[in-house]
C-alpha cells in the first residue's frame, strides 16, 4: 500500500513542489486548500486531475476542520506548509499571524497527540527565528542548528512557539515530529511581493519596454525597501527535498537548510539587471519608505552541515541559476 501525505499550504510555493515530489515518490497525496472568493490553486493545477491527488477544503485556524481532515485522511505524514508567509505584512497583521502560524501548527499537533500518535509531522521552521543572531567561528559568519534565536518580527515570533511546540511534543509525547529551519527558497513560483519576485517581474517589464523600442526616460521605475539584508536564497525545488528526507529519517529532529552563501538585496539586483544587459540599475530603482520594516534581519547566511552529513543533501541551484530561471520563466509570462 502506497503512502499517504498531507498537507497544509499545497497551494503555495513549497506545497507545489512538494506534491509534486511526493507524487513521484508514489505517494497518495491529500492537500487542505481554503475557501476563498477568488482562486488558490494555479501553482497546482497541472496536477489537480492526478488520481493520487485528493484536495478537502478547511482551516489551520479552524480545530475541527484539522480533527476531520486528520480522522478522515488517516495520513503516514503530515506537512505543515500552511503560513502568513510575508514578514512585512506581519507587523501590520501581528494577531492573524500568530494564529495562522503558531496556533495552526498547536492544532494540528494537539489532533496528532490525541487521535494519531503514529502519524510523522513535519513543521516549517524559518531562518526569520534568528533574527539578528549570528554565531562567528574561524572568521566564519553563518547560523546553525545552536545559534541563538532572537526574532525580529511577529511573523518571526510565531515560527518560533511553533518551532519550540514542535520539539516539545516530540520530547514530551514521542511524536515523530521535526522542523526543517528553512532559509530562503524562492522559484518561478514565487509569490509577487517577496523581493526577489518584484524584481525578477520588474526585469521582464522592463526587457519588454525596451524591446518596444520605448526610451529610458520612460521606464517604469521599482520601489523597494532596505537594499543592504542580506540573504541566503536557494531554489525552492531543492528545499522540498529537504522536508522529505527530514520525514524519512529514523529518528525526529531539526535541521538548517540552506545553500551555505549570502548575497544583499543589492546583489540579486546587480544579477538580475546584468541578465538583460543593464549594468548599473540605479536610474531604474527607487528606495520608497513603505517597503522598510520597523525591525529588519540584517544578514543570514546559513551553515548546512548537519543536513549534509546527516540527510545527504545538498542544493543543486546555484544563486546566477536562480535569479536566471526566474527571469527567464517571468519574461515568457509576458
Ligand atoms: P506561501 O507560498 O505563502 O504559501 C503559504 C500557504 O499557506 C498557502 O498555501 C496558503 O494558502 C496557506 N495558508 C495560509 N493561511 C492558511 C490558513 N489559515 N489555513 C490553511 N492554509 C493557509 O509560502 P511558501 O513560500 O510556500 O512557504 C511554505 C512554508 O514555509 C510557510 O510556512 C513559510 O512560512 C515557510 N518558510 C518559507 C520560506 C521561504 O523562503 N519560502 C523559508 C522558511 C520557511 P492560500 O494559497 O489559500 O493563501
Ligand atoms: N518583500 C520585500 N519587498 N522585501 C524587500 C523589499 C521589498 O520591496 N525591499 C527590500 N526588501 C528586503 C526585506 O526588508 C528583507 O530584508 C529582504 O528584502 C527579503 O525580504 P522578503 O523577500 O520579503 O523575504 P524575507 O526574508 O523577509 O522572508 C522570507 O524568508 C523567510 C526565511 O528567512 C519569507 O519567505 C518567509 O516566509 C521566510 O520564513
Amino acid at each position: 500500500m502506497s503512502k499517504k501525505a498531507l498537507l497544509f499550504g499545497i497551494t503555495g510555493q513549497d506545497g507545489s513542489y512538494l506534491s509534486e515530489l511526493l507524487l513521484d515518490e508514489g505517494y497518495r497525496v491529500v492537500g487542505v486548500t481554503r475557501r476563498v472568493s477568488t482562486g488558490n490553486t494555479s501553482r497546482i493545477s497541472h496536477i489537480m486531475d492526478d488520481p493520487s491527488l485528493t484536495l478537502v477544503e478547511g482551516d489551520i485556524t479552524d480545530y475541527s476542520s484539522v480533527l476531520r481532515i486528520v480522522e478522515e485522511s488517516n495520513p503516514d505524514e503530515i506537512y505543515n506548509l500552511a503560513a502568513m508567509s510575508h514578514v512585512g505584512t506581519s507587523f501590520n497583521q501581528p494577531i492573524l499571524s500568530i494564529d495562522v502560524t503558531c496556533t495552526g501548527c498547536l492544532n494540528i499537533l494537539e489532533v496528532l497527540r490525541e487521535h494519531s500518535p503514529h502519524t510523522r509531522f513535519y513543521q516549517a521552521s524559518s531562518s526569520e527565528m534568528f533574527g539578528d543572531a549570528i554565531t562567528e567561528r574561524d572568521g566564519e559568519l553563518f547560523q546553525d542548528e545552536n545559534t541563538l534565536l532572537n526574532p525580529q518580527s511577529p511573523y518571526a515570533i510565531a515560527k518560533l512557539a511553533a518551532h519550540h511546540a514542535t520539539r516539545l511534543y516530540r520530547q514530551s509525547y514521542g511524536l515523530h515530529a521535526s522542523c526543517g529551519i528553512l532559509f530562503n527558497h524562492e522559484s518561478e513560483r514565487r509569490g509577487g511581493r517577496f523581493v526577489t519576485k518584484k524584481i525578477t517581474k520588474y526585469i521582464a517589464r522592463l526587457n519588454k519596454h525596451f524591446s518596444e523600442n520605448a526610451d529610458r526616460e520612460s521606464a517604469p521605475k521599482l520601489h523597494l525597501g532596505n537594499l543592504d539584508a542580506k540573504r541566503d536564497w536557494g531554489h525552492a525545488e531543492d528545499y522540498v527535498r529537504a522536508m522529505w528526507l527530514i520525514t524519512q529519517q529514523d529518528e525526529p529532529d531539526d535541521y538548517v537548510i540552506a545553500t551555505g552563501e549570502t548575497h544583499s538585496v543589492r546583489d540579486f539586483l546587480v544579477e538580475a539587471f546584468d541578465q538583460i544587459g543593464i549594468q548599473d540599475y540605479s536610474d531604474f530603482v527607487v528606495q520608497d519608505p513603505r517597503f522598510m520594516r520597523p525591525s529588519e534581519v540584517p544578514y543570514l547566511r546559513g551553515n548546512p552541515d548537519k543536513a549534509k552529513r546527516v540527510l545527504g543533501w545538498e542544493p543543486k541551484v546555484s544563486f546566477a541559476q536562480l535569479v536566471s530561471r526566474m527571469i527567464d520563466y517571468d519574461i515568457s509570462a509576458l
